[in-house]
């Protein structure tokens, strides 16, 4: 499990935000065993959250110590990958401690739900704010934030004009032009899951093989290296989620200001459906012992003063209408995005799976 330093720090100074993985033991629930041979019988606590998130931001603590002190509830944080997590609150069973899960992407999220792990909520201020296309219509998860998948060109070898959408990245000039990561990236996934709900399997399937065969180089690396591959001309094109490109451009590392102005970043498929849009989002756990607790989480989470946290400090773009980006995001420019239900990217999972398997999407 992916312990990070500043979460124990925080956790054994005892500040509001704590990670208790790392000061406790692994396996120890964070307000106390909920089994039966626990005293109280219960990891219920009417001031504490147990959160379980995904989101590997330093930037989130802000988002809890804001929340603690308006409410006083507490937020006790277990960080780590989505699937770990998902696994760690099937093994914990009815007495798991977990009452949110919070991934960074909805096809984890789908997926958490078709194991049972969470449960419906209902709730006026959630419904208001996110639209429907951002959450699962029965209520067992919700985004909270929003990712765009965009095209990152070197400018040096691209001209804007020659790009338009994800499609056009098979047409033959684009021949060992394009840089993506692996098929076994979730964000990758999801993208392909997108198109078989909007433009069916076989013209996905078609589209697929055609991006493959333009590859530049084998998959490698994470968002970053395809961006870094970009502007070192090692590719003219990647398919990267947006706040990567936001983050090298915001460093103050002379390579990444080397990488940054070697780049430019274009929104794909703006005479059609839209660009891509993920989400980032959470769910309250289907055994929360803290329910109320986790919903106030929940609501806390889209009110303007958190949308703007997950916009200024994370790059991310708000799902509440009225929220700006930030303005490094903002100088991307304004795009349409794609409304394709984002419900279908955890639906169509194990087909956008086998189907990239299938086109030699390594
Ligand atoms: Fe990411």
């Amino acid at each position: 499990m992916k312990i990070k330093r500043r979460s124990i720090i925080a956790f054994c100074s005892g500040l509001a935000v704590s990670l208790v993985v790392g000061c406790t033991n692994q396996t120890q629930a964070p307000t106390g065993e909920a089994g039966a041979d626990n005293a109280t019988g219960s990891a219920a606590n009417a001031g504490e959250i147990n959160l379980y998130s995904a989101r590997h931001y330093d930037t989130d603590d802000a988002l809890y110590t804001n929340f603690t002190e308006e409410t006083g509830i507490k937020v006790n944080l277990i960080e780590s990958d989505a699937d770990e997590l998902i696994e760690k609150i099937k093994s914990e069973g009815a007495n798991s401690p977990a009452d949110v899960l919070i991934t960074v992407d909805a096809g984890r999220l789908w997926r958490a739900q078709e194991e049972g792990l969470l449960q419906p909520i209902s709730s006026e201020k959630l419904e208001a704010a996110i639209p429907a296309n951002l959450r699962d219509p029965q209520g067992n998860w919700f985004g909270l934030s929003k990712r765009a998948r965009v095209i990152v060109y070197n400018p040096e070898n691209v001209k804007p004009e020659e790009l338009t959408s994800y499609e056009a990245l098979t047409e033959p000039e684009w021949k060992g032009r394009v840089c993506i990561r692996s098929s076994e990236n979730i964000y990758n996934q999801s993208l392909v899951a997108s198109k078989i709900e909007s433009k069916g399997a076989e013209e996905t399937e078609n589209w697929v093989k055609g991006l493959v065969a333009n590859f530049a180089r084998p998959p490698e690396g994470n968002d970053t290296a395809q961006i870094k591959a970009v502007a070192a001309g090692q590719c003219d094109v990647a398919i990267v989620n947006h706040y990567y490109v936001a983050r090298v451009k915001q460093s103050e590392e002379a390579e990444d200001q080397e990488v940054a102005s070697n780049i430019a970043v274009l929104f794909p498929n703006q005479n059609e459906e839209g660009t891509h849009v993920n989400i980032s989002g959470g769910g309250v756990v289907a055994n929360a012992p803290n329910k109320e607790n986790a919903v106030k989480f929940l609501e806390y989470l889209v009110t303007p003063e958190a949308q703007e946290i997950f916009a200024n400090q994370a790059n991310e773009y708000p799902v509440v209408a009225n929220i700006k980006p930030n303005s490094e995001v903002a100088s991307f420019g304004e795009f349409k995005e794609s409304d394709v239900n984002v419900l279908s990217y955890g639906k169509n999972n194990p087909d956008a799976v086998k189907l990239m398997d299938r086109a030699g999407w390594k």
